[in-house]
C-alpha cells in the first residue's frame, strides 16, 4: 500500500536515482544540482551562464533544435538580447513573390539555427564524427546530467597500451573510451558577465544545467504541481481519518 504511493511520488519528484556506472566503464562523477530533491529549482543565473557557454562554444558544432530563441526569455535574457542572439545566424526562408528561396537573419520565433546545413557537412568538419543535437542529451543518456558532466570532465591521456585512432580523444566515460570530440572545457573558457569565476567545474556545471533546462523546461512547474498535490493528499488523508473516527466512535 505504502509502496503504491511512495514510488510514484518519488518518480514525480525525480528522486529515483539513475544508474551510476557509465558505459565507458568509469563511475560517473555525481554532482548536486540546484533542481535536485523535493524543493529544488532551476537557478536562472546559472542557466544564463550555461547558455553563454553553449552559444559561444558548443553551438559551433552542436545544434539545439528544440529551443526557440524566444524561449531564452524564460532563463532571463531580455527581448533585445534574445533578438540579438537570433540575428547572429542566417536561415533559409521562402519562397518569396518571385518563387525564390532566400536567406534572412534568425528571429525570435525560429528554433536555434544549427551550425551545419546537414549531417554530411557536420561530419566533414568533424573528422567523420557527427556532433549530435543537444536538445535532449540529458534525457537521452543514462545518468542524465551527471553523465554529461562526467563526459565533459572525463578527458585524459590514453593509457600506454591503449590504441587510440587518428583524430580521436581518450575519454574515460564515453563508451569505448574514444570520442571524436576534443576536450572542450578549460579554466576561463568564457568571461562571465556576472563575475562568477569560470573554473572548469563551474563552466561544466553551468552548461549542463542549461542543457538540462533545454531538455526539461517544465521541471519547475511539474515540481510545484507535485508539491501541491502532495499537500492536498495529506489534508485529504487527515479529513478521512477524522471522519473515520467519528463514524466508528459509537461502535464498541
Ligand atoms: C569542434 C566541434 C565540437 C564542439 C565545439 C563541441 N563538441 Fe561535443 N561533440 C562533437 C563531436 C564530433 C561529437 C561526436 C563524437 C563521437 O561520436 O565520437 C560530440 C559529442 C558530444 C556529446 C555526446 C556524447 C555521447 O554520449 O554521445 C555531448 C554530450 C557533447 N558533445 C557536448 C558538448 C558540449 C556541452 C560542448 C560545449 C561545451 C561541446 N560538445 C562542444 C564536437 C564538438
Amino acid at each position: 500500500m505504502l509502496r503504491n504511493v511512495l514510488i510514484p511520488a518519488a518518480l514525480a519528484f525525480g528522486l529515483a536515482s539513475a544508474p551510476a556506472l557509465a558505459s565507458g566503464g568509469a563511475h560517473l562523477d555525481k554532482q548536486s544540482w540546484s533542481w535536485d530533491g523535493l524543493f529544488g529549482a532551476y537557478d536562472k543565473a546559472q542557466m544564463k551562464r550555461g547558455f553563454q557557454i553553449f552559444h559561444e562554444v558548443c553551438s559551433n558544432c552542436h545544434g539545439l533544435k528544440l529551443v526557440a530563441y524566444r524561449n531564452l526569455k524564460e532563463i532571463g535574457l531580455s527581448e533585445d538580447e534574445a533578438k540579438a542572439v537570433a540575428g547572429e545566424r542566417e536561415v533559409k526562408d521562402g519562397p518569396n513573390d518571385e518563387g525564390e528561396m532566400f536567406n534572412r537573419p534568425g528571429k525570435l520565433s525560429d528554433r536555434y539555427i544549427p551550425p551545419f546545413a546537414n549531417d554530411q557537412a557536420a561530419r566533414v568538419s568533424n573528422n567523420g564524427a557527427l556532433p549530435p543535437d543537444l536538445s535532449l542529451i540529458t534525457k537521452a543518456r543514462a545518468g542524465g546530467p551527471d553523465y554529461v558532466y562526467s563526459l565533459l570532465m572525463g578527458f585524459e591521456d590514453a593509457p600506454a597500451d591503449y590504441k587510440l585512432n587518428d583524430g580521436m580523444n581518450y575519454n574515460k566515460i564515453f563508451p569505448g573510451n574514444q570520442i571524436g570530440m576534443a576536450p572542450q572545457i578549460s579554466d576561463d573558457l568564457v568571461t562571465y558577465a556576472d563575475g562568477t569565476k569560470a573554473t572548469s567545474h563551474q563552466l561544466t556545471m553551468d552548461v549542463v544545467a542549461f542543457l538540462n533546462w533545454a531538455a526539461e523546461p517544465e521541471l519547475d512547474e511539474r515540481k510545484s504541481m507535485g508539491l501541491k498535490t502532495l499537500i492536498f493528499l495529506l489534508v485529504l488523508t487527515g479529513l478521512f481519518y477524522a471522519l473515520k473516527r467519528k463514524i466508528w466512535a459509537d461502535v464498541h
